[in-house]
């Protein structure tokens, strides 16, 4: 698949980028992508040693949406970065907070954004989580991404940080509207 690396000088907001997206973050600002990382504990996050696009640390919480989408326009602005240079954002949020927080990032994000979803849920298919919850009302075309498993003759076992990074990086490149991170199906047989 075409890399696709015109996005470079521009800027990606991630959302829960901390933890099994940290991998991917890294891929993102070694190609000279800046990025602001929203989580509780942002810091957390910064990778060593990259030389690249810039680790932009914002606070945020889930459950007050407005406060953390203030903090991603407080971090773009103290830092000079023009809304216009957002070229999108990958979100990694839990539910019940997911469609609060993609609300407050309509303030954000430009209607021509690559708005990349990842959906995992331990209890219940992927699939079914977005079917019910997501709202194709929003200004720009998500892509999903879904998270499944990993089987093979050992067995079957949840997807590692490295795995789940890779399949969004692989995601964010590509233009389809679905893709997934190891297998669905059967999903009776996810660990
Ligand atoms: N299908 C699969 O195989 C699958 C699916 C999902 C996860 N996993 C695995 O399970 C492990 C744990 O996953 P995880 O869901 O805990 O994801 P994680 O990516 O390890 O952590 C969640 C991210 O969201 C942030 N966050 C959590 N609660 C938040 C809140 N209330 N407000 C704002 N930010 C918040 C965290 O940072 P702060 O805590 O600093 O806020 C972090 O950045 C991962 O290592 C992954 O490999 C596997």
């Amino acid at each position: 698949m075409e890399v696709d690396h015109s996005s470079k000088g521009q800027c990606v907001v991630i959302i829960g980028g901390t933890g099994m997206l940290r991998p991917a973050v890294r891929t993102l600002m070694e190609r000279g992508i800046s990025v602001v990382v929203v989580a509780r504990r942002p810091l957390r996050g910064v990778p060593p040693q990259v030389n690249g696009g810039a680790y932009i640390p914002v606070e945020g919480e889930w459950s007050a949406p407005e406060s953390l989408a203030e903090a991603v326009r407080d971090a773009l602005e103290d830092r000079g970065i023009s809304r216009s240079t957002v070229c999108g954002a990958i979100i990694w949020v839990h539910s019940p907070h997911r469609q609060s927080v993609l609300d407050e990032l309509t303030r954000i994000l430009k209607p021509d954004a690559r708005v990349l979803q990842l959906w995992g849920n331990a209890a219940q298919d992927p699939r079914e989580v977005m079917d019910n919850e997501d709202r194709p009302d929003r200004p720009w075309r998500t892509r999903h991404l879904f998270l499944g498993y990993h089987r093979d003759s050992g067995g079957s076992r949840w997807l590692t940080d490295g795995e789940i990074s890779r399949a969004t990086v692989l995601a964010w490149d590509s233009g389809s509207e679905y893709a997934s991170a190891g297998q669905l199906d059967p999903w009776e047989l996810r660990p």
